[in-house]
């Protein structure tokens, strides 16, 4: 073993990782020190065997990579099933990468693609999205193969320029481009703010794939196989809508914009940047992100979010939560926002078409916890809900009524009367919030 180095994106260190490209070197992976993963170099020659080469259509094949390591997506949003970075390689007459994956994994990543390509040179490298869980290895992609040139779109290369210093080689493309590869050829459609502005999709026309870059994207690492067909999806689901809500919840009129495109399209597979390969299941997958960025709730329910410091609010959050099952309604989640991280309950405030959220009056406003919750919800603009609040405080109550107020500032139905309690719960302000539990129920059952 001779070299450890810690990973970043920045050009010097990618200048450093040169040498892990030398092809008689094999890579052994360590463990996370910190923000830095340590890799050693021994002279072990690759077990090539070791990768599922199967290819997903005749010579397109999965080379992403399972990223278990990571305690944080985008430095804030936890990942307790990992998460996948994908990319796809295409051999044809001309040889294709879409999109890359994240640079602490160049090593794994290069040993899928020269486990296929066996030393033959990549063409094209695909950018549908620069952001660097996907574009991290441009820099080492063009060290191995320097006559590689980079396709992507005039917003593409700007970013490109701004963080690879990268301006040469482009071949750029705009909206309904084609390709040809050889006997296959990709079409190129923008889908901006899908999740940044200069995000674009590829169709692979022959076996009409979707490349669709973080669109149909999901949270969680891909087990035993990244097709959907082989493996377990039920713990997707839930980590699809949590990822949808966090990272693209707040651009549901471009989504819409980008799946109204899509549908002029026959599309037999989704192959996204992140989690399963989608064919099985796609039909469920385009519907669900076609509800989501429709900001129309998936069923009926009661998100109940709340923050207590000594009890007080929680007493009034059970009895709200009894209020509504009482009502009729039998889902209901209940939040303790100071166990429970922000991007799970904005998950479910997706999920569920009411929100009731109880908070003590803290610095004479909302309980910290609970503003951190209501701005990620300002953030996503989420639409027609139904919604009610509690709280309660010591001697100076202003938390309700900012809770109160903030019914207005998203336009949702407030439902039944808000309530605010001081000091001890006793019987009459119990009474109050289940009745407030009880309102909502009606009132979703109305719907029914
Ligand atoms: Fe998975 Fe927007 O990057």
């Amino acid at each position: 073993m001779y070299v450890v180095y810690a990973d970043m994106f920045t050009t010097p260190q990618q200048e450093t990782l040169k040498t892990m490209l030398l092809p008689e070197r094999h890579l052994k992976r360590f463990p996370m020190i910190g923000l830095a993963r340590c890799v050693m170099y021994t002279k072990t020659s690759l077990n090539r065997k070791m990768y599922n080469k199967r290819p997903i259509a005749e010579n397109i094949f999965y080379v992403g990579v399972n990223d278990r390591q990571k305690n944080l997506f985008e430095n804030y949003l936890p990942l307790p099933e990992g998460v996948a970075y994908n990319s796809y390689l295409i051999v044809d007459e001309k040889v294709a990468l879409v999109d890359s994956v994240d640079v602490s994994f160049a090593d794994i990543y290069f040993a899928k693609i020269d486990a296929i390509l066996k030393g033959r040179d990549v063409d094209y490298l695909i950018v549908n999205h620069i952001e660097p869980d996907h574009a991290g290895c441009i820099g080492l992609l063009k060290q191995k193969y320097p006559n590689i040139r980079i396709v992507g779109n005039a917003k593409t290369f700007d970013m490109l320029n701004g963080y690879f210093g990268i301006n040469t080689q482009l071949h750029e493309v705009k909206e309904g481009d084609t390709l040809s590869l050889g006997k296959r050829s990709l079409t190129f459609y923008m889908a901006p703010m899908v999740h940044w502005v200069e995000v674009m999709v590829a169709y692979e026309n022959r076996d009409k794939i979707l490349f669709s870059a973080d669109a149909f994207g999901t949270f969680g690492v891909n087990d035993g196989d990244y097709l959907d067909s082989c493996i377990n999806t039920d713990k997707y689901w839930d980590e699809m809508r949590r990822y949808y809500a966090c990272i693209v919840g707040k651009f549901g009129v471009p989504t819409q914009n980008a799946l109204k495109k899509l549908s002029a399209l026959d599309i037999k597979t989704i192959c996204s940047t992140h989690g399963p390969v989608w064919q099985k299941e796609l039909s469920k997958v385009v519907g669900l992100y076609d509800k989501w960025s429709r900001y129309e709730a998936e069923e009926e329910g009661v998100v109940i979010a709340y923050g207590s410091m000594y009890g007080h609010t929680q007493q009034l959050t059970e009895a709200v939560a009894e209020g509504v099952v009482a009502g009729g309604v039998k889902n209901v989640v209940v939040y303790n926002v100071s166990k429970k991280d922000t991007s799970f309950i904005l998950s479910d405030i997706f999920r569920y078409k009411a929100l009731i959220v109880g908070s003590p009056t803290y610095m004479g406003g909302i309980y910290p916890l609970i503003e951190k919750l209501l701005s990620a919800v300002e953030h996503r603009g989420i639409k027609n809900r139904l919604y009610s609040c509690f709280g309660s405080f010591s001697w100076a109550g202003t938390a309700v009524k900012q809770l109160t107020s903030f019914a207005q500032a998203m336009n949702w139905e407030l439902i039944g009367s808000p309530v605010e309690n001081k000091q001890a719960v006793f019987a009459e302000k119990y009474q109050a919030a289940f009745e407030l539990g009880e309102a909502m129920a009606e009132k979703l059952k109305s719907l029914r």
